[in-house]
């Protein structure tokens, strides 16, 4: 597929990640439906976009609830005329050991609400989009589509993360599950798993924690989120990678 053949959704594109992928798209020229929860952060992609070849259709979408996800998608088809590309890029981030000690030796437990919003908007999220977009795909035959799920290398476990690694880890098993029940439509389905990345979602962290993860890197530093976007143009356009998640952590031995 050739990027200015494509039509892609892209969820979470006010933050950093998903706004690189949304302006590298544009830029080569492909048709782009930009969604978040974040309506200022559209807003302001739309500004800083307005010079760019291809087009952008921007509109607030909670990937966690169902009429949203209906709503986005079919907007794709009114909008746009079809949808060829579905990026799950919206993610969050809250950590919490399962259980831990505060100062007065009381032993407190994650709450319940903070581990379901992860799993809802990590994992939920992405499976609602995904059906949505197969109900328009399947009809259709056997046509080149692609889902990229944007994981994290803390997928293979982390301290104080169980909840965000469970939720990345299940986002890994559902694009080489995916993977194989829709091949047979010529949909491909590629997970990208990144290491540290300059994003607001970044900036939560203590900078001691951010230091020794760079230092855990070949690279010593964090990714530019732009070096993400061009991971996801390479899988754009070699019809060959399917059903694998990519690691891209500047060489991070996690
Ligand atoms: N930045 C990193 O270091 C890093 C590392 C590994 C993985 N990731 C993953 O990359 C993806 C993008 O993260 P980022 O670093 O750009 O973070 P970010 O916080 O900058 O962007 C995430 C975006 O997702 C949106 N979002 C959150 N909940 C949503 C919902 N329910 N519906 C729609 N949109 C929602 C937010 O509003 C935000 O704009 C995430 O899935 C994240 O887990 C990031």
């Amino acid at each position: 597929m050739f990027i200015n053949e494509v039509t892609a959704i892209i969820t979470g594109a006010a933050g950093g990640i998903g706004r690189a992928i949304v302006l590298d798209l544009l830029q080569k020229g492909a048709k782009v439906l930009a969604c978040d929860v974040q309506e200022d952060g559209l807003n302001d992609l739309a500004v800083q976009c307005s010079e760019f070849k291809g087009s952008l259709l921007t509109t607030f979408c909670d990937i966690t609830q169902e009429g949203d996800v209906k709503s986005c998608i079919d907007l794709a088809y009114q909008q746009l005329g079809s949808c060829n590309v579905l990026v799950n890029n919206a993610g969050i981030l809250r950590d919490g050991k399962l259980a831990q000690l505060d100062p007065n030796g009381e032993c407190i437990g994650l709450p319940l609400a903070q581990w379901a919003s992860v799993i809802d908007t990590n994992l939920t999220g992405p499976m609602l989009m995904t059906r949505e977009i197969l109900l328009h795909w399947l009809p259709s035959g056997t046509q080149s589509n692609l889902i990229i799920n944007i994981s994290s290398m803390s997928a293979k476990g982390n301290s104080g993360q169980s909840a965000y690694s469970a939720s990345k880890a299940g986002l890994n098993a559902l694009t080489s599950s995916w993977a194989k029940e829709f091949s047979e439509y010529g949909i491909r389905v590629v997970g990208i798993s990144p290491g540290l990345f300059d994003t607001p979602m970044a900036l939560n962290l203590e900078e001691e924690d951010r230091n020794k993860m760079i230092s855990f890197t070949l690279a010593k530093r964090a990714g530019r989120p732009y070096e993400l976007a061009k991971l996801v143009e390479t899988i754009i356009l070699c019809d060959f990678i399917s059903g694998k998640t990519i690691e891209i952590d500047g060489g991070g031995s996690f």
